[in-house]
């Protein structure tokens, strides 16, 4: 590779990755890193409600804050993730007790009040994470308990609000899985866009594995390209051991059958019209800082640098998917 290549200076479209606040803030080779590759970032956790809305009337913008500034330093744009989940609820709402209109406050208002105070910093986010099942039924959430299932709606209308100028995602993942899960996710958004709600994008979260069927990657992202809406691929990573081998190593053969899985996905992305490309992010930076190896106890290597913060050859995969 030439000097001075760079994956934000090589790609046609914004390329991103999760950040982790605290790798930022105290690991150099990290924040060089981040300094270096990306022009877009996405905090990993600094940004959901269990971290920002500790408290109902207590926020907590300390990590989120440093991530911006750190952003607007460096030239990096901030996608916002996520004002809405059904995971990382801080426990006073878990635990609230309220009727209906109160719970609408609730909603409203933490979604206002965070939308507000990046106002002018953070032009997009993902409103709502998440909210369907695999097999295709709305996921029975807490916001759907309390609110019914048009409480996604009306999450969109409230960031609105708070900034007409945002950009509007819904997020989920299994875009990929086949039909079933995107169908639910297309006619949410054709209905939303219908109705006139404000929705900008839809956010594919792509957290794949080496062994997908290839045409199911190319089906996700089409689909989702006739939307007529942003795309983004928003928490990419590719997995090498999807089967949860404990003695599996990372071998040169498997190194490069990844590498022509992350060509294939940037290819099939940069196929969607231009206008339509918010851009790729990966979920975290490198294999020693994938939420993957903790979440399901296993070794895995499913990012473009190794733990040692080197290139991989899926970093050359993602430069040759756009020749
Ligand atoms: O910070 C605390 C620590 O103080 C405590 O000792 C420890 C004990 O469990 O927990 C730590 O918090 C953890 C946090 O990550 C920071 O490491 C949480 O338990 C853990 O649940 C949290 O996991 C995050 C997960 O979302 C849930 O919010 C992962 O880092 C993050 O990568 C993951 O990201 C999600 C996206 O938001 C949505 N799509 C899927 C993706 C992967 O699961």
């Amino acid at each position: 590779l030439a000097a001075g290549v760079t994956l934000q200076g090589s790609l046609p479209f914004p390329f991103g990755a999760a950040v982790n606040v605290n790798l930022l803030k105290n690991n150099t080779a990290y924040r060089a890193l981040v300094i270096k590759e990306y022009n877009s970032l996405t905090p990993e956790n600094a940004m959901k409600p269990a971290t920002l809305h500790p408290q109902e009337n207590t926020y907590n913008w300390d990590d989120a804050d440093y991530l911006v500034d750190f952003a607007r330093q460096n030239n990096k744009r901030v996608h916002g993730h996520t004002l809405v989940w059904y995971k990382s609820l801080p426990s006073w709402i878990k635990n609230y007790q309220g009727n209906t209109a109160a719970w609408e406050n609730l909603l409203k208002t933490h979604i206002q009040t965070i939308v507000t105070h990046f106002k002018g910093k953070v032009a997009s986010w993902d409103v709502v994470n998440e909210a369907f099942e695999d097999d295709g039924t709305l996921r029975n959430s807490i916001w759907v308990q309390k609110l019914g299932p048009d409480y996604i709606a009306r999450c969109f209308q409230y960031a609105h609000e708070a900034d007409p100028d945002a950009q509007l995602f819904y997020n989920d993942f299994g875009h990929e899985y086949g039909a079933t899960k995107r169908t639910v996710i297309l006619n949410l958004i054709n209905n939303m866009k219908s109705r006139g709600i404000p929705i900008n994008g839809i956010g594919m979260q792509m957290h794949t594995r080496y062994n997908m069927t290839e045409s199911n990657w190319t089906a996700a992202i089409t689909t989702a390209a006739q939307t007529g809406l942003k795309v983004h691929i928003s928490e990419l990573d590719v997995a090498l051991n999807p089967d949860n081998n404990q003695n599996l190593t990372l071998t040169t053969a498997l190194a490069e059958t990844q590498a022509q899985k992350y060509l294939f996905i940037v290819k099939a992305y940069n196929a969607i019209p231009k206008a339509q490309q918010f851009g790729i992010t990966t979920w975290n930076v490198s294999d020693a800082d994938t939420w993957i190896t903790g979440n399901y106890n296993r070794p895995d290597w499913p990012l473009p640098f190794d733990s040692n913060y080197n290139r991989k050859p899926a970093y050359q995969g993602i430069l040759d998917g756009v020749k």
